[in-house]
């Protein structure tokens, strides 16, 4: 097994009127290359901060994260940037489609950045819509489609780039059982077939049931157990 992502001792911290708030405090993990993680823990306990901060978008205030030796909590803006264009997916609760925007053009969002033509996007677009099973959804705007498609969407948007690791911050919070099973199955035929690693806060222990990492949070503390 290869490590691709690697905490240590990272701690974020926010000055607030009344103190410092430690988000995370002494976190430390190692993450291989097809794990499925999940993350579960209370409202509060630092789940979307450890997320933000394995993908690059927010610094900790401590510590180190290393992602394929390169030490992404001290890489620059541009770096950063790049590291996530490259190699992270992200989906969230609320899908955050882009309403005025076309099923295939939220999709092909991910592309304009990486500098892709605009018929290379079209066609990316397309098979991976193809692979959630919206092909004839394609023109179809977010609000034209259900709970359960639009978040399947969201997961195209965040396939299209073909990352190493896809992140999802409860994405099966806003969907009721049967959907969740479905986005949840489909999260797992990623995760094994196309061999990316999937990182996934979850507050369903039946959801959290599909990691072979399972990863609580107290506190912004760890409580690590792993089912194999
Ligand atoms: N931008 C921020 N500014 C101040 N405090 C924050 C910020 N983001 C998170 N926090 C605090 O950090 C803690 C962890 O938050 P969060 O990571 O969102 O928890 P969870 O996702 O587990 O509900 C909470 O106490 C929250 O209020
Ligand atoms: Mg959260």
């Amino acid at each position: 097994m290869k490590t691709i992502l690697t905490a240590e001792n990272i701690a974020k911290t926010y000055q607030m009127r009344d103190g410092i708030v430690y988000a995370l405090n002494d976190v430390s993990l190692r993450i291989q290359k097809g794990d499925f993680v999940s993350i579960t823990g209370p409202s509060g306990s630092g789940k979307t901060t450890l997320l933000l901060a394995l993908s690059g978008l927010i610094r900790p205030s401590f510590g180190k994260i290393l992602f394929e030796n390169q030490d992404i909590a001290c890489a620059s803006d541009k770096e950063l940037a790049e590291f996530r264009k490259k190699h992270v997916g992200f989906v969230m609760q609320n899908f955050s489609l882009i309403p005025y925007m076309t099923a295939i053009q939220n999709v092909m969002i991910p592309l304009g950045l990486n500098g892709k033509t605009s018929s290379e996007q079209k066609a990316l677009s397309s098979a991976v819509m193809e692979l959630v099973g919206l092909a004839n959804r394609q023109n179809h705007f977010p609000r034209e489609l259900s709970a359960g498609q639009q978040q399947r969407v969201a997961i195209a948007r965040a396939l299209v780039n073909k990352p190493t690791i896809i992140f999802a911050d409860e994405p099966t919070g806003n969907l009721d059982p049967t959907l969740s099973t479905e986005i949840l199955e489909f999260l797992q035929t990623i995760n094994k077939d196309l061999n990316i690693t999937i990182m996934m806060v979850t507050h369903s222990p039946q959801a959290a049931d599909y990691g072979n990492v399972k990863i609580k949070l107290i506190d912004g503390k760890l409580d690590i157990k792993n089912k194999n």
